[in-house]
């Protein structure tokens, strides 16, 4: 993935309030590498179990995620990443433990709650309306922020026309940026599957969440697809100041583009830092090779 362009420059399109918070938040905290502007937590996982009967999924998982970082989860199939997702964005309630979102700790909140508070995700298996348009399917991403009640959306009067129109705008905003202006009204079940999951992507960003939980967005692609997709993740973090959480299996991929890494095996967290720290860990090298030599 050597080809795949890494951080922007400082000063990149990052709006200016924001950047100003960022800069402010981050000289208090550590030093950063040239071009970063990670702020302080925004999502704190603390000391989650999960169990499924017998199954114990996640057994005491703590870990933080700072505001605009790009936060990737790691570990072999079954270890756990997409129920910590779960549980994150409220589809599962760990039986202990709890999470804050700026703060704010929740314990039982349902995903409508927690999105509107401002955490979105795409799952593993595209969860799309196939026989919808690509324009249709973005939209139900803005469901969560339009205001005006059901009845006048119906007959499309008054305010909520203007809504649904300035909604429809934010969504040709976001097809420009993902580039596929070319499949606007294309049923998604018709696009190929790189597509469909940057489609899917397209759905996330219509709720314009603070931080975007992505449950193996390159899963099955190409390479091509996959650089496409590398691109788009950081641009949403760069130009939109997203924070990302990311379960990724491809290496390459990991150790590109995130500043730091979680490791989980059998539902146990065994590593937790940057890349680099990660790849030199002796209890990760283990569990994805099988020794610690
Ligand atoms: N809804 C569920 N019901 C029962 N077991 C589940 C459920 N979801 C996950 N599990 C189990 O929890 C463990 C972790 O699964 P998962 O979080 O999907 O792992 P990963 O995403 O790392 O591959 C697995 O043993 C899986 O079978
Ligand atoms: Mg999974």
């Amino acid at each position: 993935m050597s080809s795949i362009t890494l951080r922007a420059e400082p000063g990149a399109a990052v709006p200016p309030e924001m950047a100003a918070r960022l800069v402010e938040q981050t000289s208090a905290n550590q030093p950063l590498a040239p071009g970063r502007m990670v702020g302080e937590v925004i999502l704190d996982v603390q000391n989650i179990s999960l169990s499924f009967g017998g199954v114990k999924a996640l057994a005491d998982i703590s870990f933080n995620v700072k505001e605009h970082e790009i936060r990737a989860i790691i570990g072999p199939n079954g270890a756990g990443k997409s129920s910590l997702l779960n549980c994150i964005n409220g589809v599962y309630q760990p039986q202990q433990g709890s999470i804050s979102f700026r703060g704010k700790t929740f314990k039982h909140m349902n995903s409508h709650q927690v999105a509107v508070m401002g955490v979105a995700r795409t799952f593993q298996s595209l969860a799309l309306f196939k026989g919808m348009s690509v324009l249709d399917n973005i939209m139900t991403g803005r469901n969560l922020r339009i205001k005006s009640n059901l009845f006048l959306q119906a007959l499309r009067i008054g305010p909520a026309e203007k809504e649904e129109m300035r909604h429809r705008e934010f969504v040709e905003h976001i097809i420009d940026f993902l580039e596929i202006q070319a499949h606007r009204k294309t049923p998604v079940g018709q696009l190929p599957y790189g597509l469909q999951k940057r489609v899917d992507l397209g759905r996330a960003l219509a709720m314009e969440p603070q931080v975007l939980l992505l449950d193996e967005p390159m899963a099955g692609m190409n390479v091509e697809e996959k650089q496409d997709m590398c691109r788009f993740v950081l641009d949403v973090n760069d130009e939109f100041g997203t924070t990302v959480v990311l379960i990724e299996h491809d290496m390459g991929v990991v150790m590109d583009i995130s500043d730091r890494v979680v490791v989980l095996d059998y539902g146990k967290k065994i590593g937790d830092g940057t890349p680099g720290e990660v790849r030199n860990n002796p209890d990760v090298i283990k569990a994805y090779l099988g020794t610690s030599s």
